[in-house]
């Protein structure tokens, strides 16, 4: 098992990731001084193949536990389904001393951390994520969020949590497009910020697309080093944190282009990847063999490199709403070489030009 240390003052916590950590979640919880009740909330899904050992873990640990569903889906990232959460909290009677648990990916970890953000102006809360995306990059960090029908995560707070516990062995069930998806963000801290862990995915392409959970537990503890550094640097994203977006501009274009079902978040962000390598090598910032190996390995690791048909003043205008934007122009994130990053203040325009998408 890996132990790594997130320093944030009197807001530091650790993340444990290792195979088979599930059934020790009580222990653990018990070990960072949780104790009487716990509320688990997750999802159908997650919670018929993982909540009885989360459960009986817990209870095992001497925890009074309420399990809460909540449906499975980003469509249920919403305040209405918040609003059901918290009647099921008050109602299972927990206080001030209680604590949430968030069992599942990315959806349950956002809605479960905004709850225990505001239920009663805060309890503390664990994250076990049981996706990839969600155990390389959203469960670390402390960003909280429900969605509003006018765009994702408009409501949300910062809000570490107390442990984080991952389980690579619960990757083993996640459907194969959520996995590939994931992927994407494992390989945006490569471009972005760590040449020789770029190089580790291309030496072990095929291992990750097996899933070897040795491999994966190295995987996953340097995307959460990396995440977990820059949060300290960074914790409420004022400026080095933008770099985890590196591939999500156009990412995100495409993902609302496209809608979110022809797209989901890893393989746009694939796509925005690419095009920003191409971007980058456009501004000076990288070679052509640079676009070339980025490309390569996306390839490789099972995720699309060539969009699909966009208008280009739909792809300006999602561009346009998604970013703040300084006299017209926004700031984009170049990977200089493989490794390391560069901002530049864009105007969408070129930025399109220099993707070299025909639209
Ligand atoms: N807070 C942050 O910093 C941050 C960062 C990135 C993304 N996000 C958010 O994360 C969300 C996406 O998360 P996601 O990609 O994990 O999607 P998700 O939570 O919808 O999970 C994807 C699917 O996998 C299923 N699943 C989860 N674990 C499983 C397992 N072990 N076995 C089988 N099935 C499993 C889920 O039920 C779901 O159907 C978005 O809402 C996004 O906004 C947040
Ligand atoms: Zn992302």
């Amino acid at each position: 098992m890996s132990v790594l240390t997130v320093n944030l003052a009197e807001n530091s916590y650790d993340i444990l990731i290792g195979s088979g950590l599930l059934p020790a979640l009580g222990q653990r919880c018990a070990d960072v001084g949780l104790s009487s009740r716990v509320a688990v909330i997750t999802n159908p899904t997650v919670n018929a193949i993982y909540g009885g050992i989360a459960r009986s873990s817990l209870a095992e640990a001497g925890f009074a536990v309420t399990v809460i569903e909540i449906p499975d889906g980003e469509e249920y990232k919403s305040a209405a389904t918040l609003s059901a959460v918290y009647d099921a909290l008050i109602e299972a009677g927990l206080d001030r001393r209680s604590c949430i648990v968030a069992l599942g990916g990315g959806v349950v970890g956002d809605l479960a951390g905004f709850a225990a953000a505001t239920y009663l102006r805060g309890i503390p809360f664990v994250q076990v994520p049981t996706t990839l995306l969600a155990q390389v990059d959203s469960s670390v960090g402390g960003k909280t969020a429900i969605d509003h029908p006018r765009g994702k995560n408009l409501i949300g707070a910062f809000y570490q949590p107390r442990l984080v516990l991952i389980d690579v062995e619960t990757l083993s069930t996640l459907p194969d497009r959520e996995y590939r998806a994931g992927l994407a963000e494992v390989i945006k801290y490569g471009v972005a910020i760590d040449l020789p862990f770029f190089e580790f995915l291309e030496l072990h392409a095929e291992d990750i697309i097996a899933r070897d959970p040795g491999c994966l537990e190295v995987v996953i503890r340097r995307c959460c080093e990396i995440k977990a550094h820059v949060v300290e640097l960074d914790e409420k994203e004022s400026g080095l944190r933008a770099v985890l977006n590196f591939g999500h501009t156009l990412g995100h274009a495409f993902e609302t282009v496209a809608g979110y079902r022809e797209l989901v978040h890893g393989e746009a962000v694939a796509l925005g990847m690419v095009l920003a390598a191409r971007i980058s090598a456009g501004l000076g910032h990288c070679s052509a063999a640079d676009v070339e190996r980025v490309t390569t390995l996306i390839t490789r690791l099972g995720l699309r490199t060539v969009p699909p048909e966009a208008e280009r003043v739909r792809l300006l205008d999602a561009v346009m709403t998604d970013k703040k934007s300084r006299n017209g122009s926004i700031s984009f994130i170049c990977n200089q070489g493989i490794g390391n990053f560069a901002v530049e203040q864009l105007l969408p325009e070129k930025m399109l030009t220099l993707s070299g998408l025909e639209v």
